[in-house]
């Protein structure tokens, strides 16, 4: 379905509300000339002015590293960032930019808003699954180990010490938080030398990062962090390709893991539906420099490469520190439900 910007007007004055834009602050709306969904900007700068808000709409080249002198100064300067944007091209998305991790040190709360509206609408954020975010992340955040297994294979371990446990919810309200519109999820970056072990794909799960489901089976081994072997059919050909195209050491490490908090998202939408998924797990691949100072968000990873690939995996188990926290896409935690 088609909709004018005048029809997600309404939509981006909820979500204003929900992250607390208050009249008289800074409301920063990041695109480009190429960004898909051109009526999303002049909502959402439509929204921000009945809130009494100043909002402004950058638009920037399609070249833009998020790099410059005037680009950074603005980030800096914002109380609210509402990116809709795939700029820079080449490392996956602007939330792993210094622009971007300044901006949420300086304060900013920082929103991505680029899926398609059918799914801002029906994952529209809500209580529950902020909550489920927030004790997700306190039980990540406690956790030095965590061990991911399936029916179909998967068995390997991941050293977590120290790194933060973070959450998505869809609403970045607090100074210095990033958030994604629509989300529900629970992550972390794990060590990036520590993964052990065998990682297994399954027809009809998710790799985000070639945008498809996996037609056939794809078995990685990893070894002291690294993917050293990746065997299957066409997919595992597509994931190999994906990665040595990129090529750096981090290609082949992981970025974040975690497991998905809404049950509203559908299967049948490849995208944020697919990282949210109520009970799914979630183990990622390459870049992870993103960190914001507010609690329970940023991942604080280390992973520097050019490359970044979501897998999303149905029926598999998530453990921490040998506790048994999701089966089969159901909580064995009755906090997390
Ligand atoms: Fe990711």
């Amino acid at each position: 379905m088609d909709f004018s910007s005048a029809d997600l007007v309404d939509a981006f004055r909820i979500e204003l509300e929900l992250c607390k834009v208050q009249a008289g602050e800074n409301v920063l709306i990041f695109t480009d000339p190429r960004f898909v969904r051109p009526e999303y900007a002049p909502a959402a700068f439509a929204a921000a002015r009945t809130l009494g808000a100043n909002a402004y709409v950058m638009t920037s080249q399609g070249d833009q590293m998020l790099d410059d002198k005037l680009v950074r100064a603005a980030w800096r300067n914002a109380d609210m960032i509402l990116g809709m944007s795939m700029l820079p091209r080449g490392i996956g998305s602007w939330m792993y930019t210094d622009t971007s991790n300044d901006a949420l040190k300086a304060g900013a709360r920082v929103l991505m808003v680029q899926e398609p509206f059918a799914g801002l609408k029906r994952m529209l954020p809500n209580e529950t699954i902020r909550r489920r975010g927030l004790i997700g992340a306190q039980m990540m955040q406690e956790a030095k180990e965590i061990r991911v297994t399936s029916a179909a294979g998967s068995d390997y371990v991941m050293r977590k010490d120290g790194r933060k446990g973070a959450y998505q919810c869809g609403i970045a309200d607090e100074k210095g938080r990033w958030d994604h519109w629509p989300s529900g999820m629970v992550a972390c970056a794990p060590l990036e030398d520590s993964a052990e072990g065998v990682y297994v794909v399954e027809p009809g799960d998710v790799l985000l990062g070639l945008w498809r489901y996996a037609q056939n089976r794809v078995k990685m081994t990893l070894e002291k962090g690294k993917i050293v072997k990746i065997e299957g059919g066409s997919d595992a050909y597509l994931l190999q390709a994906y990665l040595d195209g990129h090529g750096d050491d981090g290609a082949y490490r992981f970025s974040h893991a975690g497991w998905g908090t809404d049950e509203r998202a559908d299967w049948g939408a490849i995208g944020m539906d697919s990282e949210s998924k109520y009970g799914t797990v979630l183990v990622a691949i390459g870049r992870n420099v993103f960190d914001a100072p507010t609690e329970h968000c940023g991942l604080g990873g280390v992973n520097n490469s050019t490359a970044h690939c979501d897998i999303c995996c149905r029926n598999t188990s998530f453990w921490l520190d040998g506790k048994l926290i999701v089966e089969n896409e159901q909580f064995l935690v009755p906090d997390l439900r």
